[in-house]
């Protein structure tokens, strides 16, 4: 398989990950790096050695032939920098939050699909091998239909010392972390029909909500509970871990802190450890999160070789983004969402 010419705009804190990933990544290569602070891209461009490097995104695309961009800003620039690789022809992967708002992320998905280039969203909790190892088993079908998850994201970890701008933002755990948390929700139950959503600010020094608990209507008629917080000191620090409950027709299921993976069904009941494998480039905690972000990427390569549309399209990631939406709208008013009055 040819190799394919990637740039990576945006050389911040979770870049340096998705840097490591494309380098283990055989059918891919970044061959240019841009960011509008050139300590940043020094710093990034020393370290894996890419001598190509631009400050102005604009300038990137004039001068390289690229098979694909990475674009992993913080969510102001994504909508102008997606349809700036949509103008160039150029298949685009966009960091999440995939944008500001629904509208925003509804003129992207459009600008690619006009231009004719493959667009993904890098929501990239789904590839955690502990989340695939629930969807094989649900696939399994051991514990028949689900009717029941509580996916959840409980924790006090300090994310403001390495993300700064999360402490400043109106809007905190819905928009950075439950997005993610929903993704999951919708990736193991299905597509929602209506969402009702009670979010809190416990930590002073922050200007967003810290606490948000989700109720989920899923069109199959299963029903979620989706819970988030940074706010909640526990005995073990389970950061970043997702734990997940699933009751079906037929047994449960429950991933629980440690990565364990209890399984009662139709033989029995099993319990595996699911942990992540620990990359060579990864720290702990965050492994976790570093696989995953390994994972993506090489479906995204994959996707691109086979012509496939990725699992996190935009088009996909519209009805994530729909979800986190109606969490604020819904908090704010105390009414149920209808999601799909959002996705018209
Ligand atoms: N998927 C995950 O698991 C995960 C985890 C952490 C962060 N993120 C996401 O990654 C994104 C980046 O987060 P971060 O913590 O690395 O932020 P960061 O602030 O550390 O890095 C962003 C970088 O982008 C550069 N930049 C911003 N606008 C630019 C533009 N128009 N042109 C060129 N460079 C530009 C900045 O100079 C900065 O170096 C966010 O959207 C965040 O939500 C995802």
């Amino acid at each position: 398989m040819a190799t394919l010419s990637g740039a990576l705009i945006g050389c911040g804190f979770f870049a340096v990950n998705q840097m490591h990933a494309w380098r283990d990544i055989e059918g891919a290569a970044i061959v240019a790096i841009c960011d509008r602070d050139p300590e940043r891209l020094r710093i990034v461009g020393d370290q894996f050695g890419v001598a190509r490097r631009y400050t102005d995104a604009a300038a990137l695309f004039a001068a390289e032939t690229l098979d694909f961009v990475d674009i992993a800003t913080t969510v102001a620039s994504h909508r102008p920098l997606v349809e700036m690789a949509a103008a160039n022809r150029v298949p685009v992967i966009c960091q999440k939050p995939f944008a500001p708002t629904l509208a925003d992320a509804k003129a992207m998905v459009a600008a690619c699909a006009e231009a004719g280039v493959p667009l993904m969203v890098h929501e990239n909790f789904r590839w955690q091998s502990p989340v695939q190892a629930v969807r094989a088993m649900l696939d399994s079908r051991e514990i028949g239909t689900p009717f029941f998850g509580r996916i959840s994201f409980r924790s006090a970890y300090d994310v403001f010392s390495g993300q700064p701008y999360l402490a400043t933002g109106k809007r905190f755990i819905v928009e950075d972390l439950g997005i993610h948390i929903l993704d999951i929700a919708r990736f193991l139950l299905g597509d929602v029909k209506s969402l009702t959503a009670r979010t809190a600010r416990i930590n002073p020094a922050i200007a967003g909500e810290d606490v948000a608990t989700m109720l989920m209507d899923h069109k199959n008629g299963a029903i979620s509970v989706v819970d988030c917080s940074y706010a909640t000191r526990l005995a073990v620090e389970p950061f970043p871990e997702t734990l997940i409950e699933i009751d079906g027709s037929d047994g449960t299921l429950r991933l629980a802190q440690g990565y364990q993976l209890t399984v009662t069904g139709k033989s029995g009941t099993t319990v595996t450890d699911v942990s992540p494998p620990l990359l060579p480039w990864a720290s702990r905690p965050w492994h976790n999160i570093q696989e995953s972000v390994l994972a993506i990427q090489r479906h995204w390569v994959d996707c691109i070789a086979s012509g496939k549309g990725p699992a996190t399209s935009g088009a996909d990631n519209l009805k994530t983004f729909a979800l986190v939406e109606a969490a604020y709208t819904g908090a704010a008013s105390r009414q149920p969402v209808r999601i799909d009055d959002l996705l018209e």
